[in-house]
């Protein structure tokens, strides 16, 4: 493929079923609807959308019920990792042998050939835990892919970033392994991003030699609090996502997108030139 290929990055959408609200205030099926039309609008419209965890807010087959066939309105395939807020098995019922995941079986990582830049997608979820590891099974299994394809643009998706944020709440519980694998990302350069969500809120790192972004959610985000004793706050800002851009020459660029009515757009010009 010589044209760009586009990869947008939802997070977090939390959906409840029986039309209930998340906390008693965020109307998260509302807000996920209006993120799959703004995608399927978009232009150019995105090749594929990825979802990066906590697809639903108490991992029930209600929830799912909601979910999939919201996410079957979307014009472009869809990847779907578990976040701390899933069920593998209630996720599995949903979406098993669908978008690259297995049917059964234990933690849910995949890897999907088929597009310009190869999409690795990794459980990074701990069953009644709130933070995130990877396995050590898990990251040889990821060693060894990396190393059969090192000259493809590869990215990795997972709910948990790899690493603290200074948000305290966040921090109380952190990645369990991150430098184990993040010495695993390091010796393959062909990996262009980790794209992880869980925070709520745009956050980008370097990790490895690569860079690690985090994708808003589609409802509410987590309160830009850089206190240790941060309380476990959210706020209804813009909503928002990310697109990745990949160019055959330039690589991947990432853009944050926000949904809401905004003025505008206005222009910079007129027929005199730069508007005075
Ligand atoms: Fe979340």
């Amino acid at each position: 493929m010589s044209r760009p290929f586009l990869i947008a990055q939802i997070s977090d959408p939390h959906l409840k079923a029986g039309g209930k609200f998340s906390y008693g205030v965020v109307d998260t099926l509302g807000a996920l609807k209006r993120m799959v039309a703004h995608l399927n609008a978009c232009v150019p419209r995105p090749d594929v959308v990825v979802v990066s965890g906590d697809l639903v807010d108490f991992g029930r087959a209600d929830e799912y019920a909601v979910l999939a066939p919201l996410l079957a309105e979307l014009a472009m395939p869809f990847y779907l990792v578990p976040g701390n807020h899933d069920d593998r098995g209630e996720m599995l019922a949903a979406f098993g042998g669908q978008s690259c995941l297995p049917v059964t079986g234990g933690t849910l990582d995949w890897v999907d050939e088929a597009w310009p830049v190869r999409l690795i997608g990794l459980d990074s979820t701990v069953p009644g835990a709130h933070g995130g590891q990877l396995s050590d099974a898990q990251l040889a299994w990821l060693d060894q892919r990396l190393g059969a394809r090192p000259d493809v643009p590869t990215v990795l998706i997972l709910h948990h970033p790899p690493f603290i944020t200074g948000i305290g709440h966040m921090d109380s519980e952190p990645f369990a392994n991150a430098a184990a694998f993040e010495r695993v990302v390091a010796r393959h350069q062909q990996v262009e991003r980790l794209l992880c969500g869980h925070l709520h809120r745009p956050i980008q790192k370097r990790f490895g030699g690569s860079l690690v972004n985090v994708c808003p959610g589609t409802s509410h985000q987590i309160v830009l609090d850089l206190q240790q004793d941060a309380p476990a706050h959210f706020g209804l800002e813009p909503a928002g996502y990310l697109l990745h851009w990949w160019h055959p020459q330039e690589g991947l660029v990432t853009h944050t997108g926000v949904l809401g009515d905004y003025p505008g757009p206005y222009p910079f010009y007129d027929a005199q030139g730069l508007i005075d």
